[in-house]
């Protein structure tokens, strides 16, 4: 038997610095639902996830938290895994950048580039944005980063360099070349002038920072964090690992490396400088998606716009989330995130068309053939559209799957789905079934509806896998959806005289409201402190309190746990139908946090900016009409009707000093 041809898909690892929401569920499921796809095709198919351990950003927020940068990234690392694998999404390798297989390829990557001459050192002047982890090379007039437009910060050290102006022509070439290398269209047209417009050598190490891999043979400087970050697509293959250098050789290079838009321009420029200064053959495709927006922003962690899905899961099931994200957003545009949508949806395609289509024909089943599929005889017209309906959804879902377009393969499968309701209420078998003379019809009708449902089934098994399995042992199907290989589906493989399993509702028809209000709830409980100090399964974090009965006083330990920060209030303004809030952008030197303040009744927004003020940046985060509080700033709370007056410094104090 020839062997199966390898597929290698991965994500982008994910920044431990808080919590994954919806954003970060929705790459990591169309990944998973990509890697499901291309086994059902027949590739031997490897999907990598992981997370980004180094950088200032996660040194920093681990400070914050009181912790140092490796207590802090095993807790959330973990919180991470933990969730994907609740979630069922099945990766086969989770990369962790601290770990000591990932240095020796950083190492072993950077030394090829420099035994290639790519390399070189120099002394780097300029501005860094920590958000972005971007070394900024053309500053707003504030000073501001262009991408993220959050406040940069001056960095003099000695640095390496990466030779990447070398790599223009190079680069341009191969998008020249492989049209299919960036993904969709628009991204390869931005990232060609981008690199039309001229690149600047590339600052690869931070002298100041500790909290990263160390170069081999000057351990005082560790490698900049992208350099680190986009190494793991290789170290993932076992690259550096000289006992796993066929590993490599099967997989290297990848297939697919699916990411935000934002991060476009690491994978699709430094990435193939970085493998094409090593020697290093480039991935085949960068695939770029959109984003999730709420409350009309980009959903983000710094932004605490957030939705996340372990709440919708519970309440709803993993399936509907699935469902629900590949058919809304159509890959490389944004899409608004509503629960209002997602309830929708649920009801009209999962629990209307599929869910009670599946029941009303299995329960036909059971009442008049003892639950045994009756044969399929009889084809006359109205079952033969029905035959050519479902040879369509074969053809143009996985034709919409293999170029990754999961919501135009979704609306393929429902096109089958409403051809086959119309079909029950064309063909009426509820009423065949009282008469006699009309039993042969009455088999072919179910016959035909089942195979359909079965068709069907295997096609959605990718995005809903666990419900296309239940639905397979209703239909009393061996094995499970997902090991049909998928160049066989055809028409006609349902087996009359098959036992039907047990017919229960999978979509269950849900209320809106309810539904809703119990989201909200599940999320309100992961917001809720957890005892003992331990990051809840979401990786947050809050510290165990103790207070004395007696005495009532805490202890120092106590209150060194109370994170109290200055900061500067760079936008201020009124949320609307909330007469006493003010929406507050605070800089507290690390990062910018956003938080919601009830002093709208004393304070005008405007006056605000620029002001110097005291928070507690290590308060759990939680939701006030729909936007997260980030922190809790200290106001004196004055005369009968509590009006609050903010603390703020006589003198001069820098943002994001600590107060102690
Ligand atoms: O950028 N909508 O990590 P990160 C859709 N560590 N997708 C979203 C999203 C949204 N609102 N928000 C986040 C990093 N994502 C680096 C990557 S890779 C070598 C290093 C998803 O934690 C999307 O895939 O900021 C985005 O690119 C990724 O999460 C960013 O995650
Ligand atoms: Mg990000």
């Amino acid at each position: 038997m020839a062997a199966k041809e390898k597929f290698y898909v991965t994500t982008p690892i994910y920044y431990v610095n808080a919590r994954p929401h919806i954003g970060h569920t929705y790459t990591t499921i169309v990944a998973d639902t990509i890697a499901r796809y291309k086994r059902m095709c027949g590739y031997d198919v490897t999907f990598l996830t992981g997370v980004d351990e180094h950088g200032q950003k996660i040194e920093r927020s681990a400070q914050a938290a009181g912790k140092t940068p490796k207590q802090f990234v095993d807790e959330v690392a973990d919180d991470y895994r933990k969730l994907w694998d609740n979630l069922g999404l099945a990766y086969d390798i989770f990369i962790r950048t601290t770990e000591a297989r990932h240095r020796e390829a950083v190492h072993k990557i950077f030394l090829a580039a420099k035994e290639n001459d790519y390399i070189y050192q120099g002394t780097y002047e300029g501005q860094y944005c920590v958000h972005d982890e971007l070394y900024v090379t053309d500053p707003t007039e504030d000073g501001n980063c262009p991408d993220c437009g959050r406040p940069t910060e001056h960095v003099e050290e000695e640095n390496y360099f990466f030779k990447l102006s070398e790599l223009e022509k190079p680069l341009l070439d191969h998008y020249e070349k492989h049209p299919e290398f960036i993904r969709p269209e628009s991204r390869r047209n931005e990232v060609m002038s981008f690199v039309r417009s001229g690149l600047r050598d590339l600052s690869i190490s931070r002298a100041r920072l500790k909290w990263g891999i160390p170069f081999p043979d000057d351990p005082g400087h560790v490698f900049y964090v992208w350099f680190d970050a986009l190494t793991n697509y290789l170290t993932g293959t076992g690259y550096g690992d000289p006992a796993r250098q066929a590993d490599y050789e099967r997989l290297w290079p990848a297939d697919v490396h699916l990411v935000g838009k934002e991060i476009v321009r690491f994978h699709a420029v430094y990435w193939p400088a970085f493998l094409l200064a090593a020697g290093l053959p480039l991935p085949k495709t960068i695939l770029a998606h959109g984003w999730w927006i709420f409350d009309q922003e980009k959903m983000s962690k710094s932004r605490g716009n957030i939705v996340r899905p372990q709440p919708i899961a519970e309440a709803m099931s993993v399936d509907a989330l699935r469902y629900f994200l590949l058919r809304e957003m159509i890959l490389g545009q944004d899409s608004n995130f509503s629960y209002d949508a997602l309830l929708t949806r649920y009801n009209a395609d999962l629990a209307n068309d599929y869910g009670n289509l599946v029941s009303r024909v299995l329960k036909m089943i059971e009442q008049n053939f003892d639950g045994l599929i009756p044969p399929g005889t009889n084809v006359n017209d109205e079952d033969k559209q029905v035959v050519v309906a479902a040879q369509r959804a074969i053809t143009e879902t996985k034709s919409f799957f293999d170029n990754y377009e999961f919501s135009r393969g979704l609306e393929s499968v429902w096109v089958l789905i409403s051809v086959l309701n119309k079909y029950l209420v064309e063909t009426q078998p509820w009423k065949l079934a009282g008469d006699d003379g009309k039993r042969k019809r009455l088999e072919s009708v179910l016959w035909t509806a089942a195979e359909g449902v079965r068709v069907a089934t295997v096609l959605l098994a990718p995005v809903i896998p666990a419900s296309a399995d239940r639905i397979w042992k209703q239909l009393g199907q061996e094995g499970t959806p997902e090991s049909q290989p998928l160049d066989t589906l055809e028409w006609g493989g349902l087996k009359a005289g098959t036992k039907l399993g047990k017919v229960e509702p999978v979509f269950p028809r849900l209320d809106k409201a309810k539904t809703t209000k119990k989201i909200e709830k599940l999320e309100a409980a992961l917001d809720a402190p957890s005892a003992g100090g331990k990051p809840d399964a979401t990786g947050s974090f809050s510290g165990g309190f103790t207070v004395d009965e007696e005495t009532n006083l805490i202890t120092i330990d106590d209150f060194t746990k109370v994170d109290l920060r200055v900061g500067e209030v760079k936008t201020a303004e009124r949320i609307p139908k909330a007469d006493k809030l003010l929406k507050l952008t605070v800089d507290i030197g690390s990062e910018v946090r956003q938080i919601l303040a009830g002093i709208a009744e004393h304070y005008e927004p405007e006056p605000l900016v620029g002001r110097k003020i005291v928070i507690v940046a290590n308060l759990k985060p939680r939701k006030l009409r729909g936007l997260e509080s980030q922190g809790m700033l200290l106001a004196a709370s004055v005369g009968d009707e509590d009006r609050p007056v903010l603390a703020t410094f006589a003198e001069d104090v820098p943002n994001g000093a600590r107060l102690k």
